[in-house]
């Protein structure tokens, strides 16, 4: 599908929400205009912008999933927004080192697409998809009970 990372059918497993496997699919046609660009020679042109619709589209992607895990009281969320945040902060990283539009600013992009994007998708995406196709649209008293109340002192 996306080339860019290597993807692969088997690692983007669908969660059955259509919010989110859309987003998913947005992210990785973004990571693969990126491909396509370094491949043609445009990426310095188009760095600075790119970086500034990934960082959107990580927005909305990763609030959704946070509202769902949160929604649904998914129990490993803790680890899973830690991983967002560490993408969060990783692109805007990138966005602030890109000013000056450089090809070494898009290749640190595409290490980072490959390097988070892949893993995430494969690991807590694809675990998040397999808690969410059993609870979704269920009364939210049949998921697991939140951390805070177990007693839990992570991010609840
Ligand atoms: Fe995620
Ligand atoms: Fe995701």
């Amino acid at each position: 599908m996306c080339p860019a990372v290597g993807l692969f059918s088997a690692a983007f497993a669908l969660s059955g929400i259509s919010s989110v496997d859309a987003q998913h699919v947005e992210i990785l046609q973004l990571a693969d205009k990126l491909h396509v660009a370094m491949t043609s020679g445009t990426a310095m042109m188009m760095i600075e912008d790119f970086l500034q619709e990934l960082e959107v589209c990580l927005a909305i992607h990763l609030g959704t999933e946070e509202r769902l895990m949160e929604t649904f009281r998914f129990d490993r969320r803790t680890d899973h927004i830690r991983e967002h945040d560490r993408a969060r902060d990783a692109v805007a990283r990138l966005r602030a080192a890109s000013g000056a539009g450089s090809m070494p600013i898009a290749f640190d992009t595409m290490e980072f697409l490959r390097g988070w994007l892949r893993p995430h998708l494969e690991g807590p995406d694809r675990e998040l998809g397999d808690f969410l196709r059993e609870h979704y649209g269920k009364p939210v008293e049949s998921a697991r009970p939140l951390a805070i109340e177990t007693g839990d002192v992570g991010r609840a």
